[in-house]
């Protein structure tokens, strides 16, 4: 094949690939903006209509800044993924960390999804940093989800959406504790 191979950029292909490359780029910041902003609107617009049917309302956070010890909050939503919808009821345990910082925790154990419940004494085996302890094969973790007891990773979390002076939470998002070595 006879290809011509051009030895030198001419000034104006230069100016005119640098001037589509500006474009390009232009374009692209452009989009990633938009995206950013999109994210910002979806927060604040949670308490409205466009809340999406997975995301729950935990509590006014004035009631939630006074939360003592560990809670139970029961709740009723919708799993939605590409493929189906169906209703849920279920429950998360909240709680302030030392920090003053809210947890949403996941009662699902880490070991096979069962519902970890608060540990009795007999089920602490003289472990006192087990607060839940998991009545299916008994693995064990604090009053922050952290695992202490025949697992390595904690219970996961889900991160508070504030909104309107309420707390929400996306079932569709857990957090997923990191493996402990
Ligand atoms: S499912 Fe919890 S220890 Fe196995």
């Amino acid at each position: 094949m006879n290809r011509k191979i051009p030895q030198q950029i001419t000034r104006r292909a230069f100016l005119s690939t640098t001037a589509k490359v500006a474009i390009g780029a232009a374009g692209l910041l452009a989009g990633s903006t938009g995206l950013f902003y999109y994210g910002a609107v979806t927060h604040r617009k949670v308490g409205s209509e466009a809340r999406p049917k997975s995301v729950v309302k935990l509590g006014r956070v004035a009631d939630l800044k006074l939360l003592q010890g560990v809670e139970r909050i029961n709740y009723e939503a919708e799993y939605v993924d590409a493929w189906y919808t169906k209703p849920v009821k279920d429950f998360v345990y909240v709680t302030i960390d030392e920090a003053g910082k809210l947890l949403i925790m996941s009662p699902a154990c880490s070991h096979l999804g069962c519902s970890v419940v608060p540990a009795k004494e007999a089920q602490q085996g003289g472990n006192a940093d087990m607060f839940f302890w998991c009545p299916c094969h008994g693995a064990g973790f604090d009053k922050q989800g952290g695992a202490v007891y025949a697992v390595t990773r904690g219970l996961d979390r889900f991160e508070p959406i504030i909104s309107d002076g309420s707390v929400y939470f996306d079932i569709m998002k857990p957090i997923r504790e990191t493996e402990k070595a």
